[in-house]
Order: structure tokens, then sequence, then C-alpha cells
């Protein structure tokens, strides 16, 4: 790539030509990041272009092409989005496969309102559209921004593009003054279709399915690309309100209709279990002739004052569920078994597979679990597929369940080759020189070796630099891999020495490592040092521990508070001391979790690591969003004896929102105590103890009365 060109000296007549080469090169990078997501140059490459585009533009401002991308200058062409905070998170939907599980989150929710079984509790009913959810916020009846859900809590800035969504009104009449509609973005098929004919026709490639389509649709820098490719929006939730909408679901949403929004025809509201498993099945029969993927039914609580109580999980509401249709099957041969190690050691076997497609994507590997899976048992050793095992070469059904890695649910024994023998673990694993063992009582083989050290450790770097974690501009999986096999960094505390070991001045530098130079060097450096202040739960989610996804990460960041909590906990928690109750009683972190968040403290070469990170570090308190003015956060809590004006989940989960933390005993640091009718020895104690007891209207009053 060439770039030695030196602006200053530059003739108006080789402006023109130099503007209409970068402008043909930018535009064929850009659209082959973005559209094809298959990168032709490197981040680096990109905005030096970008770079001496805006440079000759400055010198000839009267040249500057109608179609120049040099207003995307700043923002980096990755996240070329700017990022907008979600006022009120948008979440996803717990799933329902059966018909019982259908019935067991009725029994749940009731059982969580405390209302009898027999009472009616009407649900609404609606198809759940397989696209993207979007969220767009109208201030005074005008289109202000439009966001995508990303990681729930940010999204992206895509007001261009959702702007020529004809479904999206730009301007609303007797609106609420501020409203955030939340629907879902899709492509029909029709569009779909004609839409890849385009893609091919012009050499680019097809999209898998309409999902992708109307994502990558929705995703492009360039607004009229957007506009070129149909998109329907149906609208069936809120965010920020100024005022309620509606006290039901259905009102709601037929107030969505009003105000101009598409809102799906098939919704409907019942008074029974049954009636919505007969609307399922009903919307199930129809699916293939709506024009557009579904992939379930939602159901809702159809009352917005219940809807409040039932209030939210870490990432699900308790009044909602999808009712997925069952997954769709696909038979195919497998041609081989590989190992994969993954970040913890964990050996997990995966299948390659003659590629087939499943309901629109082409499937080449399944997961495969565990040994047991293979040899068609689960981890208690009941039979799993009717007992068939997984040989090499047999004939296999795939499905796949929405968003879920495919699974394997079913061998044809009567295409098995009679030569095939069964799967065996272990000498696969000695054939590919893999060092493990399988402890008993654990369901998955765990590398034991050394040699395999370095997989490991990289894959932990690059898990801490991801996204979710600490995301660090320009230091990717790619760059993590090529520091530490350089040994420059082998633990995530050499990441924040990076500038102090090999920056200016220092014998080996970064500039001159291939692929760096003076500028990426320092741009590097100081995208480091911007993420020395991170928050508690991010923070907590990169060290990678085993079983703590992102939603474990916020509720142990919730609970503790602060690093030092947390940690002085973690070091603790020895089973029966008062910081392992702590922490098991978290609503959502269960023994297996708290068990494995608790070893990476105790394990002295692993702690090492951890302190020496967080010395680098200035780590952001968690702040529990609802509890600014709560007059319970960060006290401890204790509920006996009988509530009357809610069930015990429900009280509990009230001062859990408000910031509380409630334990099942009481003891010294009780700072609460709520006693409903009957309560006994633990009132006696807490009187003993002088901690303040109220009684359910007393607690009611505290907390204005939720
Ligand atoms: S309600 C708080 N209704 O499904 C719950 N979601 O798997 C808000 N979706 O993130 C969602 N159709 O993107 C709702 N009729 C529908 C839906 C729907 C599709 C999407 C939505 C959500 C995802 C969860």
């Amino acid at each position: 790539m060439s770039l030695k060109i030196n602006v200053a000296n530059l003739t108006e007549v080789q402006a023109v030509a130099e503007l209409a080469r970068l402008s043909d090169i930018l535009a064929c990078a850009n659209s082959a990041y973005h559209t094809e997501d298959a990168p032709v140059m490197t981040d680096g490459d990109f905005d030096a272009l970008k770079l001496l585009n805006s440079e000759i533009e400055h010198k000839f401002p009267h040249l500057k092409r109608s179609d120049s991308l040099s207003g995307m200058i700043g923002a980096k062409a990755k996240d070329g989005f700017k990022k907008i905070n979600h006022e009120v998170r948008m979440l996803s939907l717990e799933n329902a496969f059966t018909a019982i599980d259908v019935e067991e989150f009725v029994n749940r929710v009731k059982k969580f309102l405390g209302i009898p079984h027999t009472q009616i509790l009407n649900l609404s009913a609606e198809p759940k559209i397989d696209g993207l959810s979007l969220a767009v916020r109208y201030e005074n009846g005008v289109f202000v921004h439009a966001v995508t859900r990303g990681d729930g809590e940010v999204g992206e800035d895509v007001t261009a593009n959702a702007k020529t969504i004809s479904d999206i009104p730009l301007t609303i009449e007797n609106a609420p003054e501020v409203i955030e509609v939340r629907g879902e973005v899709y492509m029909s098929h029709l569009d779909f279709e004609e839409l890849n004919v385009r893609q091919i026709a012009s050499g680019q490639k097809a999209f898998s399915n309409p999902r992708n389509a109307a994502a990558g649709s929705l995703r492009q820098l360039d607004p009229t690309i957007t506009k070129s490719r149909p998109l329907g929006f149906f609208a069936y939730a809120w965010g920020a309100l100024s005022e309620p909408l509606s006290d039901t679901q259905t009102g709601a949403v037929a107030r969505l209709k009003k105000l101009g929004f598409s809102t799906n025809p098939l919704f409907q509201s019942f008074a029974s279990t049954r009636a919505v498993i007969n609307h399922y099945h009903r919307i199930e029969t129809d699916r293939a002739s709506l024009g557009y993927d579904i992939d379930g039914v939602v159901y809702k609580v159809d009352s917005l004052a219940l809807q409040d109580r039932l209030g939210l999980r870490s990432t699900t509401p308790r009044w909602a569920i999808a009712h997925k249709f069952p997954a769709e099957l696909a038979w195919t041969k497998l041609l081989d078994i590989d190992i994969q190690v993954g970040r913890t050691g964990a050996l997990s076997p995966v299948a390659r597979l003659r590629p087939v497609t499943v309901g629109g994507v082409v499937v080449s590997n399944a997961t495969l679990h565990n040994e047991d899976y293979i040899a068609g048992r689960d981890s208690k050793g009941a039979k799993i597929r009717g007992g068939k095992d997984i040989r090499l070469s047999d004939w296999v059904q795939i499905y796949r369940a929405g968003d879920v890695i495919p699974k394997i649910s079913d061998v044809d024994l009567k295409r098995r080759s009679k030569t095939s023998v069964p799967f065996n673990f272990q000498n696969k694993l000695i054939a590919e020189g893999i060092e493990g063992r399988r402890s008993p009582g654990d369901a998955v083989w765990r590398y034991s070796g050394e040699s395999l050290l370095d997989d490991l450790t990289i894959e932990s770097l690059k898990h801490f630099v991801s996204r979710q974690a600490f995301d660090i501009e320009s230091l990717g999986a790619k760059q993590a891999e090529q520091f530490y096999l350089r040994g420059w960094v082998s633990t995530p505390a050499d990441i924040f020495m990076l500038k102090k070991r090999y920056g200016p001045g220092q014998p080996q530098q970064l500039k001159n490592l291939e692929g760096w130079g003076v500028k990426s060097a320092e741009k590097l450096f100081d995208a480091i040092d911007e993420k020395r202040v991170i928050p508690l739960n991010r923070l907590i989610y990169a060290l990678g521990i085993r079983h703590v996804g992102e939603a474990g990460a916020k509720l142990l960041a919730a609970r503790f508070l602060t690093w030092n909590a947390f940690e002085t906990a973690m070091r603790e928690a020895h089973a029966g001391s008062s910081s392992w109750e702590a922490l098991v009683e978290i609503d959502g972190i269960g023994e297996v979790m708290a068990k494995s968040v608790v070893m990476p403290f105790q394990d002295p070469k692993k702690f090492t690591a951890i302190a020496a990170l967080v010395h680098e570090l200035d780590i952001l308190d968690a702040v529990p969003v609802d509890t600014l003015s709560s007059p319970v956060a960060g006290k401890i809590v204790v509920f006996t004896g009988t509530l009357e004006k809610m069930t015990r989940s429900e009280a509990k989960a009230c001062a859990e929102k408000l910031g509380a933390k409630v334990s099942g005993s009481v003891s010294v640091k009780t700072d609460i105590l709520i006693a409903g009718s009957g309560a006994g020895s633990k009132a006696k104690k807490a009187i003993a103890l002088g901690i303040e007891t109220l009684d359910e209207d007393g607690w009611l009053a505290l907390v204005g009365g939720l």
C-alpha cells in the first residue's frame, strides 16, 4: 500500500486523481469489513488512508467528493457507530420448549405473586420474530435516535439507518413526551431472496438467512445501503416512558399501533395456559406462510402492574417467556471428532461434519459435550438418544434451536458400517498427544500436561482482552497472541507493564515489532492506560473464572460492591464461613459457581497474578442503579415469619432491587429484621442483639410502599 504522498507538494490535478483512488479503496475496504465481514486491510492501514484522504481534503476543500468517507474520521471503522447507554436495560427472554415448561412458568409467576393456582392469570401471546431488537426514542413526538440492543446496557447508534425503515415513523402524534419504542427489525423472505440475487449478481457473498441479512443491513455505515435493503419493524415493547401507555400489555400494544407502529397481527391475549398453547399451535401451523422468520411464541403477563411486581432477573424478566418451536433437523455424515482445549483446560470433543444446511444455515461442526455424551449417556449414567453411541463415519441427525451451537440428536444405526467401533476418548487423546485426566465424579476430561500450557494461557489472554472484558482498542486476540509468543505478556498484569518495559527509551520497543510503528505503539499504550479504570463487574468477568459469565460477574459485583470486599470474601470463603454463606445466598449463584469463583483466590499462584493485575488498576465500585436514593442500599436485611402483602421471594427481590443484601440468618452484621406474623427465634435474637426490627408495614413504609 503506497502511503508515501507528500500532501504539501500535491497539485490540484494530482489531488483529484488521488481523492478518486482513495475513495475507491476506502469504499471497497469499508464494504469488505462491514458487509462481508471479511476485512481486506488492517485497521491501521485503513485509518492511515482515511487520514491521508482528509489531509488532501483539508488542503483542497473544494475538491471534497460527495461520497467522501471523511465524515467517519475519528471513529474507527471497527466500531463506526456511536455507543449509547440504554436508559432502561434491554433484556433477553427465558426459553420454554414444551407445554410443561409453560405451565411451570405460569405456576412460578403465581407462586411469586402469592396468588392461588386456580386464579386466572391473563397472558398475551405473539410471534417471536427472528430478527434483531431495536429501541427507537421519541421526544415530543419526534424521532431522536435508534439504538441496537448491544450487550443490553450499551448499544450502537443506528439512527440514520433506522430512519430509512418505513415501519418506523419519523414523527408520532398524541404520544408521551418521552417514549422509547422497542421491537424487532426483520427482513421478509421475499426481500431476502431478492437481496441475495443482487448480492450474487454483483459478485458479493449471499447472506445465509434473513436475520443475518437484516443485521448486516441495519449495521451499515452508509445509510443509503440500508435504504436499498427493505427492512420491516414490529413494535412489541417499550423502554423509557414519561407516562404509562396503558395498564395492560394488550392496551400498550394497541396504543403503539395507534401511534403509527406496525404491531404483529397475531398478538392476542388469553385467560388460560391451554388457550395460549392453542394459539402457539395455530401460529406454528401458519409459520411457513407468514413471509418472515419466527422462532417461537412470546407469552407475557398481561397486567403491567403484575409485570412490575414480578420484576427482572439479571438478564430476563420474570413476567415473560419465549415458547420456542422445535429445532430444525438435518442428517449428515460425521467425518471426524476433534478435541478442543478450552480456556479453563476442559478437553471438549467437537464433531466435524459434512456440511449440511439446517434451517437456512450451513453447519459443519457440532458440540459433543463430553465422553459420556458420545457414549449415549448423561452425567448420571441415564441413556440419551435411546442409548445410541456416536462413532466416526456415522450418519447423524443435527439440530439447531435458535442461536445455540448445533447438536447431534440421533444416529442412524442402519447406515452404520459393520466394522465401526465405539469412539475411545482416551485413545484419541493419546493419538493427539494430549495429556488429560478425568477425575471420578467429573463428566469432563481436563488437560493435565504442560506442553499445551501455551494454548491455555493464550486463550485466557484472548478472553481478558475480549470485547465484553477489557476491550482494549487495537489489542485483540491476534496481538495478545503476538505478545505472548514473544514472551512479553504471560499474565494480564503484563499488559499494563508493556509501556514501561517496551515503550520509549527501552532496549526492546514495541514500535520496532512487525506490524507496529511509532503511532500505533503510542495508540496502544494510550488505549491500555485508558482501561486501567475498570468497573468491578467487567474485571471479575475478565478474570476468566470457570462458570462465571457476564451475568454471574454482575451478580457478584452487585453483591460485594467493591473489589476489597469481593477479594476479602473470596479469600475467606470456606464451607460454613459467613463469606461462603454470603456467596451462595446470591440469587443466581449456585454451589458450582461459588466453588469456582473462590478457587483462584485461594490458589497462591493464581492469586499472585490477580493481585499483580489489581495493583495496576483503578477499579470502579459497583453502584446498584436503582439504589442511589434507596434507604436500604448496602444494608443486610433478614425476613422472618409470614408476610401478608407479598411472598417471601417477591420481598427478597424487592429488597435486592433496592440494593439491600438479603440474608437467611440473624447475626451482629444484620441491619434490619423484618418480622412477619408468627416470627420466632430470629426475632428474639434480633431484639437481643439490638437490631432494628420492623413489621411488614414498617418495611413497606421504609421502602416507599413497594
Ligand atoms: S419481548 C423484556 N417480544 O427475542 C423482554 N421479544 O430472545 C423484551 N423478540 O431480545 C422482549 N420477538 O429481540 C419480545 N414479540 C416479541 C419478540 C421478542 C422477538 C426478541 C427480542 C429479545 C429476544 C429474546
